[in-house]
């Protein structure tokens, strides 16, 4: 099959060829090559975000107690899954979701019933994914921290993939000449993605390459390291683990399987690639959502072309945590003030209008400069109340916290950016959408003691159901303890 490739994607193909001097880092995106924050809804603002119409907002709002609140779309989250489970494969696919992306058992239990296994990222994720009713066999395990009980684990049912020679090294030490099997998750010296505009080669969400510490770097497989480490401890090798954050283009997804599909050549053993996940979405008006059709076909050849040449028909694997769910979620806010700083002169200064949340919800903004949409609502609940006039405004979080900031330029989490949204009047309802994936579960939680704020799903016809409580002062300090008295 032909390909076009972008320049983007040559850079990375370029770096994926097969001599190991290839391996360069790949420089991240910069702020140019993203949309530009105050273009977002700059001409007429939907009526009503991805999913919540004011009417539906307020339902969620009813059930949740207040705002702020996240919710999801069950019709979403549906359709992300018929998606994933069609990913073009040669010889049988396993999706696994990343539940590090909204680990909330509500979800998981919702992909568990669709045939979808589980991704994990520490110990505690194995043994949340199992509360929940996940089978052992059906959890996969690639962790920065081999948790202390992973050979109870791995008895369970896990599969664990080593992603340091450390933990190569620990596990060969606990299940030494018992074949056991063992996935290896390798860093084949490239990476993508991010939002971060950084010009210095490093961007905090690339996960392959020289600049991240994820994974066995590929020379450490190539010098003979890791088959001996292997050997040594009579393991078997069943699987191989990339997972590079690749994007959207079909040309870096057929190098990125070659390149993954050339190490399980080394051992006769491995029955079972795992592509990682990193299929980008687009959360705004113009960004381009992964097309994982068009992605999987090169990707499913590259097997083809495997079992031609090595009579092994592999099985593949992909675990997408923000295809999965970015869209199906959006946090649900107040606006409860709004300030100005504008001059007289009226050149200089920003309206601000402030969220009941913030960065202790939804931290992408603040950590990347990642952009949201941001749709408001009226107070009312009533379509029939959507207003027509625009206005110029910086969007912040409740935090006592100069970084909280949910509008910034693109890329730039320091930097103000205005966006042009509809006019707001304080209590009226903020949506940002695109935020199902690593916002419920990664925040600045409890900073300034806000509570966890609740979780509510939206089912096929509409009705709301809460799927966690709103946190309660108390639990977010229950477990201090008091020292004794007279200490101070
Ligand atoms: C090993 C692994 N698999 C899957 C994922 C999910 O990635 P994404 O949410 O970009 O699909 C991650 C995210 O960092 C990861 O580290």
């Amino acid at each position: 099959m032909k390909m076009r490739a972008s320049p983007a994607a040559l850079a990375i193909l370029m770096a994926l060829s097969s001599t190991v001097d290839a391996f360069a880092p790949i420089k991240p995106r910069t702020s140019s090559s993203i949309i530009s924050a105050t273009s977002l809804h700059a001409e007429s603002p939907p009526a009503a975000s991805n999913f919540l119409t004011p009417e539906l907002a307020q339902s969620c709002i009813d059930v949740a107690s207040g705002t702020p609140l996240y919710a999801y779309s069950l019709a979403t989250l549906a359709k992300s899954a018929d998606d994933c489970l069609a990913f073009p494969n040669a010889y049988g696919l396993t999706v696994r979701y990343a539940m590090k992306a909204c680990p909330n058992g509500t979800i998981l239990k919702y992909f568990l019933s669709r045939g979808i296994c589980i991704d994990a990222s520490s110990g505690f994720e194995v043994r949340r994914a199992m509360d929940m009713g996940v089978p052992a066999e059906k959890i996969s395990l690639s962790s920065q921290e081999l948790p202390h009980d992973f050979d109870e684990l791995v008895k369970l049912g896990v599969k664990i993939n080593a992603c340091s020679i450390s933990q190569l090294e620990r596990f060969g030490q606990a299940f030494a000449n018992t074949s056991q099997k063992v996935g290896i998750r390798i860093n084949p010296g490239v990476g993508s993605g991010g939002f971060s505009s950084s010009a210095t080669g490093f961007s905090k969400t690339n996960v392959g390459g020289p600049a991240s510490s994820f994974g066995i770097w590929h020379e450490l497989v190539s010098d003979g390291t890791v088959p001996s480490i292997v050997e040594k401890y009579g393991l078997e090798v069943e699987r191989i683990h990339t997972h590079i954050g690749s994007g959207s283009d079909p040309a870096i997804w057929q190098s990125v399987a070659k390149t993954s599909l050339s190490f399980c050549a080394l051992w006769d053993s491995v029955t079972t690639l795992n592509l990682g996940g990193g299929y980008k979405v687009g959360r705004n008006a113009g960004e381009k959502t992964t097309d994982l059709k068009e992605i999987g076909a090169p990707v499913a050849d590259a097997f083809r072309d495997f079992a031609k040449e090595h009579g092994r028909e592999l099985k593949m694997e992909i675990e997408p945590g923000t295809y999965l769910v970015a869209n199906a979620g959006a946090l649900v806010t107040t606006i409860q003030d709004k300030v100005s700083t504008k001059s007289s002169s009226g050149d200089a200064g920003h309206i601000f209008l402030k969220m009941d949340a913030g960065m202790t919800d939804v931290l992408r903004p603040s950590l990347y400069g990642a952009i949201h949409p941001i749709t408001i609502l009226p107070a009312s609940g009533k379509s029939s109340d959507v207003g027509t006039s625009m206005e110029s405004v910086v969007v912040v979080g409740h935090c006592c916290e100069s970084g909280d900031l949910m509008t910034p330029k693109p890329g730039e989490p320091e930097a103000l950016a205005e966006r042009t949204l509809r006019t707001a009047q304080i209590g009226d309802i903020a949506v940002m959408d695109g935020s199902g994936a690593y916002c419920a579960g990664m925040s600045t939680k409890n900073y300034n003691s806000f509570p966890e704020a609740p979780e509510v799903l939206v089912d096929l016809g509409g009705n709301v159901h809460l799927i966690r409580k709103r946190q309660s002062l108390k639990q977010i300090y229950e477990n201090e303890c008091d020292v004794e008295a007279g200490l101070f």
